[in-house]
């Protein structure tokens, strides 16, 4: 099979990681895949944010928390708020991609695009993967904001748009969930 589509049907949401670094080769190379993504009108808006290590991502998930708790009508309080809950399933690197929406209006699936190509590039590592979507339901919160600025060098126009934990698995990649989409062919 081709080599391409191998690692795109092995590719597969990790949520159980090994506690080992990813090397700084192969990060630098997952941030690459993103950077050549597609962009709407060649616009290229997208940003990509590497949180390398235990406590600057320990310290995602502590805001995060705290600003899901003071958002009215949050959709993911429960989830969020529950003890067990962090942002990265105790992966090693957690990857924040942003964009500003008054450079591309294509921002958000510019941002889609490359995180996919990231989740592939790192699955031809043998990295697993998992988009985490809770981010982005405190965009409108000024103290996050704040943490991200001020912390983590986050362009102060951007939106979060996706975010992921990246890792080694700890144990075997799970099994694809049989396949629900579909197509039409006209020929
Ligand atoms: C837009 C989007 C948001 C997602 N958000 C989350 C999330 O917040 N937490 C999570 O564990 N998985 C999340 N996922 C991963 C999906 O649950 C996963 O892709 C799906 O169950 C299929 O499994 P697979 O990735 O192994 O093929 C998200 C995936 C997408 C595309």
């Amino acid at each position: 099979m081709n080599e391409v589509m191998r690692i795109i049907r092995q590719r597969r949401s990790v949520r159980s990681y090994r506690d080992r670094p990813i090397p700084p080769e192969e990060c630098r190379n997952i941030v690459e895949a993103g950077l050549y993504a597609p962009s709407g009108m060649n616009r290229q808006p997208v940003h990509i944010t590497v949180v390398n290590g235990k406590e600057r991502i320990d310290r995602i998930t502590a805001e995060l928390k705290a600003a899901v708790a003071r958002t009215p009508d949050n959709r993911y309080r429960d989830y969020v708020g529950a003890e067990s809950y962090t942002v990265n399933f105790g992966a090693p690197v957690f990857m924040i991609v942003s964009a500003n929406p008054a450079r591309a209006v294509t921002a958000q699936a510019d941002c889609a695009c490359a995180l996919e190509n990231m989740f592939l590039a790192a699955r031809s590592f043998g990295i697993g993967s998992c988009w985490v979507n809770q981010l982005g339901s405190v965009t409108g919160d000024d103290a996050f904001q704040r943490f991200l600025q001020e912390e983590l060098a986050f362009p102060a126009e951007n939106v979060i748009f996706c975010a992921a934990a990246f890792g080694f698995p700890a144990g075997d990649f799970p099994p694809a969930p049989p396949r629900r989409g579909s197509s039409t062919w006209i020929e």
